[in-house]
């Protein structure tokens, strides 16, 4: 199987099977954030606890499925994770998909590694970066 046959596949099984979607009822911090380009979007919901550990994110949104992929990705990431630790990764990803950053910095991240090629289409960065935005300002408030 070709890489780019396998980034594919996990991507699809992200977005078809997406990890934390839903609400959580309890008292959370809820962001919502758009793409401007398409108008898709996102509403995440964040719980952090007094030790300023993540521990819970659900999202509900709309959007293509290189976005709810890339949302799905996203909770895997910080959930369990210090504010400083899913902030720290935040901009990795982000910086990344600006080119600041080389692709290959995804790789010691497990499945995030299958939008490595989201770089090279710059009008799909926004797309994948949606639900980190939102994440980022859900630990800002
Ligand atoms: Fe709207 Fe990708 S096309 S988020």
């Amino acid at each position: 199987m070709e890489f780019e046959d396998l980034y594919q596949e996990i991507i699809l099984d992200h977005y078809k099977h997406p990890r934390n979607a839903g609400e959580i009822k309890r008292e959370c911090t809820s962001v919502e954030h758009e793409n401007p380009v398409c108008g898709d979007h996102i509403k995440l919901m964040v719980v952090i606890d007094d030790d300023g550990i993540v521990q819970d994110v659900k999202f509900i949104g709309t959007g293509c499925a290189i976005s709810m992929a890339s949302a799905s990705m996203m909770t895997e990431q910080v959930i369990g994770k210090s504010k400083t630790e899913a902030m720290k990764i935040i901009r990795e990803f982000v910086e990344v998909m600006r080119g600041d950053e080389s692709p290959d910095a995804l790789d010691e991240h497990g499945d995030l590694t299958a939008l490595k090629g989201v770089v090279k289409f710059p009008v799909r960065v926004k797309c994948a970066t949606l639900a980190w935005h939102a994440m980022k300002n859900a630990l800002n408030t």
